[in-house]
């Protein structure tokens, strides 16, 4: 029987975005940083299935029911761990191995080999850029106002001429048929091998784990001839449709929101001046892949494409997309700049940060466009312009929203309440639109009597600042907190698994929880991924969680030593003194934690 590898589970698993899976079988509704819908495990009138889309897991807080995509058709399907793995490969059309798949493995190994050239060709663009021959791309940098920091984050580059990577990558071992593989050198009619990208700004393309998978360059000559960029073709590691420039960055971020952008120039721009959340859409249509990484990293979108026609244009069909996925998407209007790095530029980052706390929604967007289009003096115009707003209106399902917006319009342009109301009623009763209600989930019951709600909720704190906040936690909490501090038996575990796994961030946290097969554990882990811990300072949650275990351990320490005290005869004198000294120094170290 064939293994399959963590690599390929790994493969699958991101290919198959929960939320996505789980809307074929449950209408999910956003709620936060969450999802709801009916638990399709047990009988339920109101949701308390949850689906963490950032997270990638689902918990249904009326059965307890939880944990990744596997689980989820596993459970949904009644098959194997096994079987929904084929299953969710199928869906994404993955290959899998089998054990006559000799092409399989060809194929894997090339990948590899291709990943291998990208992040050797990383380099050598990158180093290339600094030497005395690329005056004219340091010019260019230079007057773009990008400084070295940046370029060292974008890892940006400088093109050679004619075949030099082609014998560098030779150089380095790579064999023909591979380096033609990434499209980084051709073969011309001569049997002659050319590089791809010559004398040009090179801005590497990496995926959400920072692999490269395909390169930009920018012209830098006036030539009109040439085509101003010239981006990498699909091929066995990259394809377009399922990529965002910056997301390796942006996925980083603190902020719950993310800036989308058309050009390279317009993310590595951003970033230079303080925004850490922004991604470039590379200048096509946002696809329903891209949307649905964007509603995996974060809450919010806000649509800073070019102010030109063709900017506007591709604003509208991608706030579709991501509003069909449940995204709160936003429009930034911007005026007297035709793209964000113009702008941030001549204005600063002050007054764009301004542009994007004022961002406006699809609807308003769409009142916006539609203005534009009608003659609002003219009678005739005025009524078909409430005639379109209304079709817009009636589809808001949120009634507080739609009250917002009739009222805003009726101010704006000057059109009755009444009216708007009349038309929008008209429109819902014919088309018999209800509104959901949302009802927030109902904490479980602790599962045993004699650990304190209190202690359980510290305890999955730790776990989930451990999962969400790898990097900043995990040194202080496991210098203060030991596995016998754990009393909830499901945390013992995962802290254990965490202890064992040389894991260095949160990815990899939760791919090392993901592999423990037990259905207690994953129950638990996803509650606790569901469960908003309302963190507004992980810093200073760290601290006072670990304050906690430390008071703890010196009460107890404390209340020892004053039995002991009691029991003094079993001591001999000296013991007494040392145990007196120390229940001074307790009682000390707990009066400064007060
Ligand atoms: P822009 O023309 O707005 O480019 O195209 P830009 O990134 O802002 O660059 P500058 O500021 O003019 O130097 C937006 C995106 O469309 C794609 C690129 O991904 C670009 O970043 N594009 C544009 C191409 O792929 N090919 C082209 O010829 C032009
Ligand atoms: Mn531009």
């Amino acid at each position: 029987m064939v293994q399959y590898t963590d690599d390929l589970k790994e493969e699958i698993r991101s290919a198959n975005d929960i939320v996505d899976v789980i809307s074929q079988y449950v209408t999910l509704k956003r709620s936060g940083r969450n999802f709801f819908g009916l638990c399709p495990f047990h009988k339920e009138k109101s949701p308390s299935f949850s689906v963490s889309a950032d997270r990638q897991y689902f918990h249904c807080f009326g059965c307890h029911k939880g944990g990744d995509v596997f689980t989820f058709i596993s459970e949904v399907e009644r098959v194997s761990f096994k079987e929904a793995l084929e299953i969710l490969a199928e869906r994404a059309r993955i290959e899998l191995p089998t054990s006559q798949n000799a092409e399989f493995n060809k194929t894997q190994y090339l990948k590899d080999r291709m990943y291998k050239i990208n992040a050797e060709t990383t380099i050598f663009y990158h180093e290339r850029l600094y030497k005395p021959l690329a005056k004219i791309a340091q010019d260019y940098v230079k007057q773009r106002k990008l400084d070295n920091n940046t370029l060292k984050a974008f890892k940006i580059g400088y093109s050679g001429e004619y075949n030099e990577l082609y014998k560098h990558l030779k150089a380095q071992g790579f064999k023909d048929e591979e380096i033609l593989a990434t499209g980084l050198v051709n073969k011309n009619d001569r049997g002659e091998f050319i590089d791809r990208y010559r004398k040009r700004l090179m801005f590497p393309i990496m995926d959400v784990s920072g692999k490269v998978i395909a390169f930009g360059g920018r012209k830098l000559e006036q030539n009109e001839k040439l085509a101003k960029y010239i981006n990498s073709n699909e091929n066995l590691v990259y394809s377009k449709k399922k990529h965002l420039f910056g997301l390796n960055l942006a996925k980083q971020s603190d902020s719950k929101r993310i800036i989308l952008v058309e050009g390279y120039m317009d993310a590595i721009s951003l970033y230079q001046r303080g925004f850490d959340n922004v991604v470039a859409s590379l200048g096509t249509a946002l696809t329903e892949e891209q949307g649905r990484l964007l509603r995996k990293y974060c809450e919010q979108v806000i649509i800073s494409y070019d102010s030109d026609s063709a900017g506007q244009e591709a604003i509208m069909r991608g706030l579709g997309i991501l509003e069909a996925q449940g995204c709160d998407a936003r429009v930034l209007q911007m005026e007297g700049a035709k793209d964000p790095d113009e702008y941030v530029i001549k204005y600063g980052s002050g007054r764009f940060n301004m542009l994007v706390d004022k961002a406006i929604s699809l609807v308003e967007f769409k009142i916006k466009m539609l203005k534009n289009k009608y003659n609002l003096e003219n009678a005739n115009d005025k009524i078909r312009f409430l005639k379109e707003i209304t079709q817009i209106l009636s589809n808001v399902s949120n009634k507080i929203e739609r009250e917002i917006y009739i009222d805003h319009i009726a101010d704006e342009y000057n059109i009755s309440r009444e009216a708007i109301y009349a038309e929008v009623n008209k429109a819902l009763y014919s088309e018999k639109v209800t509104d959901k209600v949302l009802i927030k989930p109902v904490v479980k019951e602790p599962k045993s009597v004699e650990i304190s709600p209190a202690v359980i909720k510290r305890e999955n704190m730790i776990i989930y600042l451990l999962i969400n906040h790898f990097r900043e936690s995990f040194e202080h909490i496991v210098t203060h907190i030991t596995l016998d501090d754990f009393k909830v038996e499901e945390n013992k575990i995962i802290f254990e698994k965490i202890l064992e796994s040389p894991a260095e961030d949160s990815e990899k946290i939760l791919q090392v929880i993901a592999n423990i097969e037990d259905p207690a554990i994953q129950s638990h882990v996803s509650e606790i991924l569901v469960t908003d811990y309302e963190i507004s300072s992980v810093e200073k949650c760290i601290e006072d969680v670990v304050t906690i275990y430390n008071k703890d351990r010196l009460t107890n320490r404390k209340f020892e030593i004053i039995k002991m005290l009691d029991n003094s005869s079993a001591y001999t004198k000296e013991e007494v003194a040392k145990l007196e000294k120390e229940l001074n120094e307790v009682i000390i170290e707990l009066a400064k934690k007060k």
